[in-house]
Parts: C-alpha cells; structure tokens; sequence
C-alpha cells in the first residue's frame, strides 16, 4: 500500500508533512479554543507548550505510519512559506459497533489566515490525493452551527446528508460525504 502523496502542490499551497521545525506554529493555532473548539469532543484543552507541541507532531506522524491511508498534512502557502493551517484525512471509528474502515476530512486555519481560500484549495487537492491512493468515500463531520466548515464542504462540492445522529463523534453533526 503506497498511501497518500507525501507532497501536494496547488496553485498556491504546498502541502507537506509536518515536522519539528513547524512547533511553534502548531502551538500558536492549537493553543487557541476558538480553533479547538470545532475540531473534537470537550473538554476543549489549549496546548500549553513546545514540547506538547513536538508530542502532536510526533502523534500525527506516528498515525501515518500504522496506516497509510491517513495522512495529515501542514498547509504551507508557497509565496511565504508560512504554515497556515493542517489537512487532513483519518480514520473513523464506530461508536456502537466498533467498525472502523469509513475516513473522513476535514481542516483547520490559523485565524490569521482565514478569509483567503486556502482551506478549500487544501482541501480539495488532499481529496484528489486520497481518491488517487484508492479512498472511494470521505466523510466530513462538524457541529452544526460550523457555517465556515459547512462553507468549505459546499465549495468543495461534497453532498450534504444532513444533521443526524453521529455514528463516530457521538451527539449531532452536520455530515457530508464526498465521492470521486
Ligand atoms: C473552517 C475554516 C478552515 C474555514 O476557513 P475560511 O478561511 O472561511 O475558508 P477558506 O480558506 O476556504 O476561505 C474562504 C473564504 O476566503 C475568501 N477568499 C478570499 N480570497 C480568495 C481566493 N483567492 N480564493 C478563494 N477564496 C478566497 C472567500 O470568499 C471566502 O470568504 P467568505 O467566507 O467571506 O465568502 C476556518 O474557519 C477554521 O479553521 N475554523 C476553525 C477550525 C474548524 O472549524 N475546522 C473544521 C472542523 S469541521
């Protein structure tokens, strides 16, 4: 299994890897709730530090590696090089039943760079990458009030399954899927 590109390349992005040097980026965006607060279950914990920092880094490439089919990618605007955001794509797993073998997408901005695209430009080049490893279905998941994600979601041109219960996170999310 040769799994998702290492390296995406879009107009204006590359997507790559993370790695030690892009710590203290991940700090700033993951120490601040008003991104948090969208990406997972309470309690939503600020990170605190550096060395948090290296341990998520070190975690997200550590998942890749038990398998391929996931991948989670720094966003990195070319003409800058700054580090705006991640993208990505994991595994899910069935509350009740325990199934695993769906993935979903999904995203994250640093607050300084929202309102240029880049989420969705990130977004549809890692699907296109996902489809190219053998994905045939990614699910996108997100609290319902998320209008910026569901905007993400809706450009993409994902189809909207409505608001539900959620098999994976539990409680109620609005959930999209995205097809080949
Ligand atoms: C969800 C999130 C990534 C959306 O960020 P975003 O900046 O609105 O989304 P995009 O990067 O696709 O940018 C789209 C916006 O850029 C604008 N834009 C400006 N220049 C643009 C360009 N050259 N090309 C495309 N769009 C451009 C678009 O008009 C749009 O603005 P609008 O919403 O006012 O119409 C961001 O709100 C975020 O990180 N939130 C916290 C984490 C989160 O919720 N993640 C999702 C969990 S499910």
């Amino acid at each position: 299994m040769t799994g998702i590109a290492e390296r995406i390349e879009t107009e204006r992005l590359v997507l790559r890897p993370y790695g030690p040097s892009d710590a203290e980026r991940v700090l700033d965006v993951q120490s601040r709730l008003e991104v948090i607060r969208w990406l997972d279950n309470p309690p939503y914990t600020p990170m605190a530090d550096l060395e948090a920092a290296r341990q998520w880094i070190d975690r997200v490439l550590q998942r890749e590696h038990e398998d391929p089919m996931q991948a989670h990618r720094a966003i990195e605007v070319r003409d800058t090089q700054v580090v705006v955001g991640g993208v990505l794509v994991a595994r899910l797993e069935r509350i009740d039943s325990g199934f695993v073998g769906e993935y979903e997408t999904g995203w994250h901005l640093n607050p300084d760079s929202f309102g240029h695209g880049y989420a969705t430009e990130a977004a549809a080049a890692m699907a296109q990458a996902a489809f190219g490893a053998g994905h045939e279905r990614l699910v996108i998941d997100m609290y319902p009030d998320n209008a910026p994600s569901a905007a993400v979601a809706r450009r993409l041109g994902a189809k909207e399954l409505g608001e539900g219960p959620d098999p994976w996170y539990g409680d109620t999310s609005l959930m999209f899927e995205l097809l080949p």
